[in-house]
C-alpha cells in the first residue's frame, strides 16, 4: 500500500527555526550532550538565579530521581507576563471569543493582564494563601481562569484546575485529595448555549470537603445562585480593592508548579505534580518549535484548560513565548458547524491546534460549512489528544488547510508535560496519522511484552528512555505510586501506556492505548473509574467497561452489567445508569452501550477477562483467542447471543 509523503511546502518560509539538516543536528546533540543542549535552550526564559546543574535524573530503582536545573530560580507567571511588558506590553496576549457569537469578544494586553493577575494574587495573598499551598480552579474558559493560573504561579501557591464538565462527585474528591482550602468558580459556564451550573456544583461538592474555607466566585451570567456566609465571596468584588502590583516569587526550579488530575487504569485519578523550572522550559521550547512560532502571530488552541493542553498551549507556552494565544469558551458546533472558521476569519488566526475528535464531527456535516469561510490567514494546523485517523487528516490538509498548511500531529500526555513526538513544520515531511519524529531529548523505544527492545520497524509498547525536562515529578501524596505507575512495568524505562508502530523511516505511530485506559473524544478515562461509578448504584452488583471504536468520539464507552439477583434489568434502568454515571463522573463519561450479563466472564481465581470483553466492545467476536482459562464458557456465549444492536 502506497504511503501519502507530504514534504515541507516549498513556500514554507526559509528562515524556519529548524529545518530538516538541523533537526538532526539539534536532535544529536539534545540526547548526546543533553547537559549543554539544555543549558542553552533554557536561556529562551528568564531565570532569576541562573542554574549551574541540569540533568540529574535516574530511571532506576537505585537511585531513582528526576530533577532540572535544581540550583535555578525563576517565576512562571513573570515569565509569562513581566518579561514582555517593555517591549510588547500593549500587544494582544489573549483574544477570548465567548460562547455566544453575537456578545463582545475581548482584548486583552500584556499590561492589562499583568495587573489583573497581579490584583488577583494579591487577592489571594489577602485571603492567606500561602507557597506551597494547593488553590482549586473550577471555571469555564474564560480570562479569568488564565488570571488565576498566572496568579497562583506567580505567588507560588499550586493549582489544581478541575475540568468543569466534571460532576460534583468528582470535584469532591480532587479538592480532599489534594487538601485545597479554597475553591475558585463562578456562577455558571455556557458552552453551547447551555448553561453549566458551577456554583451548585461546588456547594454539592464542599458538602464532602469540610477543608475547603473559602470559594471566590466569578459572576459569568448572572444567575441566582446561593452564596454562603463567611465562606463565599465575589471576585470582581474582592479584587476591585486590591493593588495591581505583586512582585513575583521567586521559585525553585523543582517547587511544585500545578497538579492535574488525569485517569490511569488502575484506582482513582492521580494528582500528576509539575515543577517550575523543567516545566516552563518544556512548554516554551515546545511551542515555539512545533508551531515554528514568532511573536505577533495570531495563535489558537482550542482546548479547554482543564486538561494539560490547555495548560501548556492555551496558557503558558504561549504567554512565555510573546504569543497571542485565543481562548474560546464555546464549541465547535454552535451556533454551527462553521463556527471555528468564524473565529479563525475573525481574528486572523494563523496556528490552529485542535482535537481529531472536533474535526471529525465536523467532517461529518459537510465542506460547506469550511468553504463559505476565508481562512486565508492560516499557515499551519496542529492535532493532539488522539490517533488521528488518515482519513480526517487529508481532510483537515485538504479542505480546512487548502492544502498549503502543514499539520502538526503532536503526542504528548499531562505526564510529558508537552510534546514528545511531533513533525516540525519546517523540517518534517508528513504522512497521515503518525507523529512522525521524536522532539529534541526524548529518547522513544518500542518494547515488547517481555522489554526487549524493538530494533528498526516494528511494533511494540512505546517507552521513553531517559527524562526530559517537562517531565512530571511525582504523583501527588503518593510517590511509591508514580515509581510503581511509570517505571516497574519495564525497568529502568518510563512507561506511556501506548502502543506504537515505527516505521522503516523511522516514524512513529501510535496506535492507542494498550492498558485499561480509554480515550473518549479526546478524554482520557479509566475504565476502573466509570466501573466503580456503575456498581455504586444500589441495584448493580458488578460492572465491567471496555473501549469501543466510535466514528466521532474514537472510542465509546461500552459496559457490561450484572444486576442484583433481585432485579429485572429492563430499558428504564439502562437509561438510569446512564444518567447516574454522568452524575458520578459527568457528562464525558456518558456511556454509549450497555450490556446487562447475567455474570461475566471470569477465569477460574475469579478474575474478570477483559480481553473477551474489549473483542466484544470491538465487535471482532470472530476470533475470541485462549479461552480455555474461561471457569463457565456459557457466560461467554450468552454475551455474545444478547450483544445490542449497533448502529
Ligand atoms: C493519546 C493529552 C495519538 C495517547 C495531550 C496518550 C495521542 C493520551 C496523541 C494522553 C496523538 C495524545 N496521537 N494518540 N497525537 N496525543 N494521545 O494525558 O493515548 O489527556 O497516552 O494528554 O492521549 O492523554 P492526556
Amino acid at each position: 500500500m502506497g504511503e501519502t509523503i507530504y514534504p515541507v511546502p516549498s513556500a514554507w518560509p526559509a528562515d524556519a527555526l529548524v529545518n530538516d539538516a538541523s533537526y538532526h543536528a539539534m536532535y544529536r546533540q539534545s540526547v548526546e550532550q543533553p547537559d549543554a543542549f539544555w543549558r542553552d535552550q533554557a536561556k529562551c526564559i528568564d531565570w532569576m538565579r541562573p542554574f549551574t546543574r541540569v540533568k540529574e535524573t535516574s530511571f532506576d530503582e537505585s537511585d531513582f530521581g528526576i530533577a532540572w536545573f535544581s540550583d535555578g530560580t525563576l517565576n512562571l507567571s513573570a515569565n509569562a507576563l513581566d518579561r514582555h511588558l517593555a517591549e510588547r506590553g500593549d500587544a494582544i496576549a489573549i483574544l477570548w471569543e465567548p460562547d455566544d457569537p453575537a456578545d463582545a469578544h475581548r482584548a486583552i494586553s500584556y499590561r492589562e493582564l499583568h495587573a489583573d493577575v497581579c490584583r488577583f494574587a494579591n487577592l489571594l495573598k489577602a485571603q492567606g494563601v500561602q507557597r506551597g499551598e494547593r488553590v482549586t480552579i473550577y471555571l469555564p474558559m474564560v480570562p479569568e481562569a488564565a488570571v488565576a493560573m498566572l496568579a497562583c504561579t506567580r505567588i507560588g501557591a499550586i493549582h489544581s484546575i478541575v475540568f468543569a464538565g466534571f460532576s460534583p462527585d468528582a470535584l469532591a474528591g480532587r479538592i480532599t485529595d489534594c487538601d485545597s482550602r479554597i475553591v475558585l468558580t463562578a456562577d455558571e459556564g455556557l458552552r453551547g448555549g447551555k448553561h453549566v451550573p458551577l456554583k451548585a456544583n461546588v456547594d454539592e461538592a464542599l458538602a464532602h470537603c469540610p477543608g475547603v474555607e473559602r470559594v471566590i466566585m466569578l459572576r459569568r451570567t448572572g444567575a441566582d445562585v446561593s452564596m454562603v456566609e463567611g465562606r463565599d465571596i465575589d471576585w470582581h468584588m474582592a479584587v476591585a480593592a486590591q493593588s495591581d502590583d505583586c512582585p513575583a516569587e521567586e521559585m525553585n526550579a523543582e517547587d511544585p508548579l500545578f497538579i492535574l488530575y488525569t485517569s490511569g487504569s488502575t484506582g482513582k485519578p492521580k494528582g500528576v505534580l509539575h515543577t517550575t523550572g523543567g516545566y516552563a522550559v518544556w512548554a516554551a521550547v515546545t511551542h515555539r518549535y512545533v508551531f515554528d512560532y514568532r511573536p505577533g502571530q495570531i495563535y489558537w488552541c482550542a482546548a479547554d484548560i482543564g486538561w494539560v493542553t490547555g495548560h501548556s498551549y492555551v496558557v503558558y507556552g504561549p504567554l512565555m513565548n510573546g504569543a497571542t494565544t485565543v481562548m474560546f469558551e464555546g464549541v465547535p458546533n454552535f451556533p454551527d458547524p462553521s463556527r471555528f472558521w468564524q473565529i479563525v476569519d475573525k481574528f486572523g488566526v494563523e496556528i490552529f491546534y485542535g482535537a481529531p475528535t472536533a474535526l471529525r464531527a465536523l467532517m461529518r456535516e459537510g465542506d460547506d460549512w469550511v468553504t463559505k469561510t476565508s481562512r486565508k490567514t492560516l499557515r499551519l494546523l496542529g492535532s493532539v489528544g488522539e490517533p488521528i485517523n488518515p482519513e480526517a487528516w487529508e481532510w483537515y490538509h485538504k479542505v480546512v488547510g487548502e492544502g498549503r498548511c502543514p499539520i502538526v500531529d503532536t503526542w504528548w500526555q499531562t505526564e510529558t508535560g508537552g510534546v514528545m513526538i511531533s513533525p516540525l513544520p519546517g523540517a518534517t515531511a508528513l504522512k497521515p496519522g503518525s507523529a512522525t519524529r521524536p522532539f529534541f531529548g526524548v529518547q522513544p523505544a518500542l518494547v515488547d511484552n517481555d522489554g526487549v527492545v524493538i530494533e528498526g520497524a516494528g511494533d511494540g509498547c512505546l517507552v521513553i528512555t531517559d527524562s526530559w525536562p517537562g517531565q512530571m515529578r511525582t504523583v501527588w501524596g503518593d510517590h511509591a505510586r508514580f515509581f510503581q505507575t511509570y517505571f516497574t512495568t519495564f525497568k529502568g524505562r518510563y512507561f506511556t501506556g501506548d502502543g506504537c508502530r515505527r516505521d522503516a523511516d523511522g516514524y512513529y505511530w501510535i496506535t492507542g492505548r494498550i492498558d485499561d485506559v480509554i480515550n473518549v473524544s479526546g478524554h482520557r478515562m479509566g475504565t476502573a473509574e466509570i466501573e466503580s461509578a456503575l456498581v455504586a448504584h444500589p441495584k448493580v452488583a458488578e460492572a465491567a467497561v471496555v473501549g469501543m471504536p466510535h466514528d466521532i468520539k474514537g472510542q465509546g464507552i461500552y459496559a457490561f452489567v450484572t444486576t442484583n439477583a433481585e432485579v429485572e434489568p429492563d430499558e428504564a434502568l439502562r437509561k438510569e445508569l446512564v444518567q447516574w454515571v454522568r452524575h458520578e463522573i459527568g457528562p464525558i463519561a456518558t456511556p454509549d452501550v450497555i450490556q446487562f450479563a447475567p455474570s461475566l466472564p471470569k477465569t477460574r481465581s475469579g478474575k474478570i477477562m477483559r480481553r473477551i470483553l474489549r473483542k466484544i466492545g470491538e465487535n471482532d467476536v470472530s476470533n475470541l483467542g485462549d479461552t480455555s482459562t474461561l471457569a463457565d464458557p456459557a457466560v461467554v456465549d450468552h454475551l455474545l447471543a444478547h450483544r445490542p444492536l449497533l448502529a
